[in-house]
Order: structure tokens, then sequence, then C-alpha cells
């Protein structure tokens, strides 16, 4: 089996590297939110699936739904998945590598049936570029899109809604979206993005929990006026503004354990450079795996917003775009996640998630687990973001573990 395993991990690295191709910008990996490229993703997973004996279908809000079925009709269900949209100027592997594991995992089991159905799901959008609101496509699956959701307009002034329609989907239909109540668990690989792993020279972490994330948008409103002919004293800058807060969020955030916040994206107003910028819209993102902890850093950085603003004579408003908290894995999927690992012949290690992951939502509506595969240098949310193909090799197996183990339970 292993050879066969080793060859199957070689085919996951060259899939998602095909799949990494389909992108908005030629050269490199950007695919957001039902943008043209999802529907090559679609065609080559479909095709992948469809080889293994799976029903492939596509739901209102753009998931790819690959169906393989036990051997009872009405069966149980595992959900095993992850997302096929990325972040501009992606890497091929965050996201679509636990889709094609998904999808790997069915092709070895060649055939064979097991006691519960297995869904491989390939979520249309978790990182939240395109609308500022992450996770639409998983979300579905726990019943939580709403009208202020698909009413969220992109840089064009394009909807939800509309982006959904355009794909040749319906809106209406997004309902039947939702995971039935036979899917009894959820499983996750995903890359660890991080550089835990590779420092401790481990190929897979067990996740116990995800960190909880703000994404707030902050607006600093001043007077746009000439470069040239605006005195230095009379001005009121926009972007100098943000500036002085980014660094007070820098130097913040540092003073609190364990915390993450990022200033990552900055829209200028009216963005030329012979004029002092007006206005800003600045995205902010914290990270922590306490909740409290999180929530009185962001209320702390938009205080320091506040008091900037005032001393330069400028207005500032903010919206909460996202609040996720931090949510722990399933205790039992993750003994028997670990079980799996060990009984695969690989050492194991917990660890929690900075990132965020389609799992802390699906963990709402059913118990959740998480595999971690290394990030060589912790690199990710970069075209040089990689996988080693004998840690793909080691996810397969302790996944095929992971069904033997789950086996008896519906036998
Ligand atoms: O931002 C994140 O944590 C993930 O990459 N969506
Ligand atoms: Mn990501
Ligand atoms: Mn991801």
């Amino acid at each position: 089996m292993m050879a066969q395993i080793d060859g199957i991990a070689e085919h996951v690295i060259e899939r998602c590297r095909l799949l990494a191709r389909a992108s908005e910008e030629p050269g490199f990996t950007t695919r957001t939110f039902l943008s043209e490229p999802m529907h090559a993703i679609h065609r080559h997973v479909r095709g992948w699936m469809e080889k293994t004996g799976m029903s492939v279908a596509v739901d209102h809000v753009g998931n790819l739904r690959g169906v393989y079925a036990g051997t009872q009709p009405a069966s149980r269900r595992l959900l095993i998945g992850s997302h096929l949209d990325t972040v501009p100027h992606a890497g091929a592997f965050d996201g679509v590598l636990g889709v094609l594991i998904g999808v790997s995992l069915i092709e070895l089991l060649e055939d064979r049936r097991l006691p519960f159905a297995i869904e491989v799901a390939g979520f249309s959008e978790e990182e939240g570029v395109r609308f500022g609101a992450p996770f639409i496509g998983s979300r579905a699956l726990v019943g939580d899109i709403d009208e202020d959701l698909l009413e969220r307009l992109d840089a064009s002034g394009m909807s939800v809604s509309e982006t959904i329609e355009a794909f040749g989907l319906d809106p209406a239909r997004i309902a039947e979206a939702c995971a039935g109540d036979d899917t009894f668990g959820y499983l996750e690989f995903h890359i660890e993005q991080g550089p835990v792993l590779d420092s401790l020279g481990l190929p897979l972490g067990i996740v116990e929990a995800i960190c909880g994330q703000s994404r707030v948008d902050v607006n600093f409103e001043g007077n746009a006026s000439h470069a040239g002919t605006t005195p230095m004293h009379m001005r009121r800058d926009a972007l100098a503004a943000a500036a002085e807060w980014m660094s007070a969020v820098e130097c913040e955030a540092r003073e609190v354990s364990n915390a993450v916040a990022t200033v990552g994206r900055l829209e200028v107003s009216p963005g030329a450079s012979n004029v002092v910028p007006g206005s800003i819209r600045a995205t902010l993102d914290v990270r922590h795996a306490d909740d409290i902890v999180r929530r009185d850093l962001v209320a702390q950085l938009l205080r320091s917003a506040g008091q900037i603003a005032a001393c330069r004579c400028l207005r500032v408003s903010h919206e909460q775009r996202f609040d996720q908290a931090a949510v722990a894995m399933d205790s039992d999927l993750t003994s028997l996640l670990e079980r799996a690992v060990l009984s695969a012949g690989y050492p194991v290690r917990r660890m929690p998630s900075g990132a965020g992951h389609d799992a802390m939502i699906m963990a709402r509506r059913m118990p959740a687990a998480m595999l971690f595969l290394r990030s060589p240098g912790g690199i990710s949310h970069h075209p040089d973001e990689c996988v080693l193909v004998e840690d793909v090799a080691a996810a397969l197996s302790a996944g095929m573990r992971f069904l033997e183990e789950l086996e008896p339970r519906y036998a």
C-alpha cells in the first residue's frame, strides 16, 4: 500500500499545481469567490471525483460536492472538505490540498464501500477576499447565509447574490446546500501555514483549537487638498493618520502575548500622487486563542485610532466585518485522528491553528477535526508555499487509518 500511497501523493501535488494555474491573474494564483477560473477548477476536480465513482454536484453557493456512497442506502456520512478559493498571489496548496487529499482517499478505497458515505466538499469561498466576508461556502452548509451577506458588494459594485447568478446558480436555492443530519463528522486536511511543524521536523500536526478572529474596516476621514499648495500645518492627511495608527497597531499587538494584528489592505482616496489623501479605509485583522483577549485588543486599537484622529482633526469610523470566536476541535474525533496518525506510524503533535479554517464553521453543526501537514519554511499565502510529498503520503496513510478506525462504529 505504501508504494501506492507514495504514487498518489505525487499525483495530489501535481494536481494542486495544475489547479494553481486557474487564476484571475496570469503568472499568479489568484482565485476569489466564483470568479471565472472557478469553472476550470470545478471541471478538473469533478473529473477526478467522478473517476472514483462519486456522484458530483455544485450547490447554489458554488461549493463542489462529491459523494461516495456507503454500503447502506441511507447510511451515515463523513464530510471531508476545504476551500478552492485563494488569496491574491497565493501558493498552490492552501485549501486545495485538503480537497484533493479527500478525493485521493476515495481513490485509495478502490471501489471498496464503507458502512458510511463520504462526501468531499470543495468550498467556494473561505478567504473573504472579494467581499470581505470569509467562509461563504461552509457557512451555507450550516445555514448561516443571510440577506446582509447576499447584498454585500465587491469593489466593482457586484453583490454576492449577483455573483452567484453570474456563475449560473440560484441564490434562492442556497438553503439546499445545508449539510444533512446524516453527516456525523467533518475532517479537514490543511497545510499548517506556520513554522511550528517544520521547526520540530514533524510531518503532521493534530489541531486542538482554531484561534478566533476579528476583521474590522477602519475609515479615517480628513481633507483632500493640493500637495503643492497646502502647508504642512494645515493638512488633514488621512493616510498619514493611518500610517501613525498602523505603527501603533504593531506596537500594541506586540505587547499582548500570542496575539497577532495585521493591517493588510489600504484603500486611499483620491489616490493621486499630487493630492493630500482625504480618506482611507484600512483593514484590521486580529487573532488570538482567547476571545476576551482578542476583543479587548480590538477595542484598544480602535481607541488608539480615535486618539490619533482627534489629534489630527480627522474623523474616524469603523465597521466590524467579521467576528469569529475561537473553536475547539471535537475531542472524540480528534482522539480518533490521533490514534490513526499513531497507527500509520507517525508521531503526534497537538497544536492550535493561528489561521482560520472551514472546520471552525462546520464545528457549529457537527464534530470537527483537523490534520495539519508541515509547511516548509512556514511559508503560506505566498507563491513559494509548498508541501513535501512524504508529508502528503503521511496524511493519506493517516486518513486511511482514520476511515478504518471509524468503520466499526457504523458497521
Ligand atoms: O485568514 C485565514 O486565517 C485563512 O487563510 N482564511
Ligand atoms: Mn488561507
Ligand atoms: Mn486555508
